[in-house]
């Protein structure tokens, strides 16, 4: 006999489980604390040493921009679906960067496609948007290009930099162990582009720089979406790592370097993230099993996956969506993290929005009780996201001694989820015991009405476009002075 029904219509057994999915999906304060105690400590070994979890790679971005920095530029950034061309103008005067672009879709195959493919189609790309923007160069007057790739990379120099190991589900060979800008200047120079590659950004230190050309307060750049990461400054005398380096100790000692944390790559060890068999599943099912575990339990990428797992696995043990052919939901990656946002977001009558969409798109009707469950589901794994999402974060606030300031953030999870910001802030607040008081500080230069506390998410500018630009402007400056 069936157990009787609980209060959102779900039978008994099914509210049996979702308490339990309810325990194994929420992170309480205490645990954000623990994890970002690890978190912290995994930074520092990443700045002692390469090689550990947390890489801490320098970018050679020396400090934050001053505002004034001004020329044209090329830009050209490897994204998750678009490869996307900008010609950027940079007067120095406070919005008043002009955009010209153009974006290519990157085909399906692409990203596991090999490596003279994926640089013929940069290259290729790139001859194109200069000509249809009538880009006047020559081989004396050369455009100078920054090259955003978002993947963990060594870099010796700025205008240089070796992939470690694909993330976000790329799977390119013959990349990995390679320096990618000789990659590109070789492709370009099969078609005689007169571009000069002058630095390769991740898209976090993009973010962080794109936006401290506008915004002083700007403390972190940090991107929420496909994949998950920040960037941030400290003093070169602050990284052990560099003790050695000819580059370094050219350099006084005080002068700021960014660094680019990947810190998606956290506790790859497993020794406090709150992993479950569904976190498992997905990391074993991956190109890259035992790699980015923190990342794949909080980026976009993965948070619809983590959504369609337990479903099936529901499915399968005969508690959900009982005698229906779910044939399309068993297809992995099937459900796209926006969708989460769609359920959560979904005021209409008996979440009928919700209801039609899994009718259309999936050929599967949910019962009243069955869409109740859903919305819980999606609002678990958002908020768990969200709050392991502060951590990071929080940690990195934590090493610095940085009380307040505006964390740059850009990526779709940060951008289009609706309670991302204010999930992600609460969880800040328990982390860093922020005081009552503190809590209701108002930043009149944030840009959004929600936000509240001493250290706020802002709006990241466009850090793979302005971003890249500012960062090859600032390069030139440098090199002009004799320092590489
Ligand atoms: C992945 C990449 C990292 C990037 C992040 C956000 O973690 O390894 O380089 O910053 O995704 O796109």
């Amino acid at each position: 006999m069936g157990k009787p029904n609980g209060h959102d219509g779900l039978s008994g057994e099914l509210q049996v489980e979702l308490e339990k999915l309810e325990e194994l999906f929420t992170v309480n304060t205490e645990k954000l604390k623990q994890i970002t105690k690890r978190f912290q400590e995994e930074l520092e070994e990443g700045l002692q040493e390469n090689g550990k979890n947390i890489a801490m790679y320098v970018t050679w971005v020396l400090g934050f921009p001053t505002g004034k920095e001004k020329g044209e530029f090329l830009t050209v950034d490897l994204g998750g679906t678009n490869l996307r061309i900008c010609w950027i103008s940079l007067t120095g005067i406070k919005d008043e960067t002009s955009v010209e672009q153009h974006q290519f879709k990157l085909s399906d195959d692409i990203k596991t496609a090999d490596v003279s493919k994926l640089w013929s189609f940069i290259a290729g790309s790139l001859e194109k948007f200069v000509k249809e923007q009538e880009l006047n160069s020559s081989k004396d007057k050369l455009l100078h290009l920054g090259f955003t790739f978002s993947y963990p990379a060594i870099q010796d120099y700025i205008d240089h930099a070796i992939l470690q190991t694909w993330t976000k589900g790329f799977e390119i060979s013959g990349v990995e162990g390679n320096d990618v800008a000789s990659q590109l200047r070789s492709a370009m120079a099969k078609l005689e582009l007169p571009v000069k590659l002058v630095a390769v950004v991740n898209d976090t230190t993009g973010a962080m720089i794109a936006s401290a050309y506008n915004d002083p307060d700007t403390i972190i750049g940090a991107i929420f979406g496909t994949g998950c990461n920040a960037a941030y400054v400290d003093k070169v005398r602050n990284i052990p790592k560099l003790k050695n380096n000819k580059e370094i100790s050219k350099l006084d000692p005080d002068t700021p370097m960014a660094i680019n944390c990947e810190y998606g790559a956290f506790d790859n060890a497993r020794r406090v993230l709150p992993i479950t068999k569904y976190d498992s599943q997905i990391d074993e099912q991956s190109p890259k099993p035992g790699e980015q575990m923190f990342e794949k339990m909080s980026a976009g990428l993965y948070l619809g996956e983590l959504f369609r797992l337990v479903i099936v696995d529901l499915h399968f043990r005969g508690l959900f969506l009982k005698d229906r052919d779910i044939a399309k939901l068993k297809k992995p990656y099937s459900i796209d993290t926006s969708i989460l946002s769609t359920i959560e977001d979904d005021y209409s009558k008996d979440l009928s929005k919700t209801a039609e969409m899994f009718k259309k798109d999936y050929n599967v009707e949910f019962s009243k009780a069955e869409l109740n469950f859903g919305r819980r589901l999606a609002q678990l794994i958002a908020i768990r996201g969200a709050r392991m999402c502060a951590c990071g974060i929080a940690a990195i606030c934590q090493k610095q001694g940085i009380t307040r300031g505006h964390v740059a953030a850009d990526g779709s999870v940060a951008n289009k989820h609706p309670q991302f910001k204010k999930r992600w802030a609460d969880a800040l607040g328990e982390i860093l015991d922020w005081s009552e008081e503190d809590k209701k500080k108002k930043d009149l230069s944030g840009d959004d009405d929600e936000q509240v506390g001493p250290i706020i998410l802002t709006s990241a500018e466009d850090g793979s476009g302005v971003g890249a630009a500012v960062i090859a402007a600032m390069t030139l400056e440098r090199w002009k002075k004799g320092v590489d």
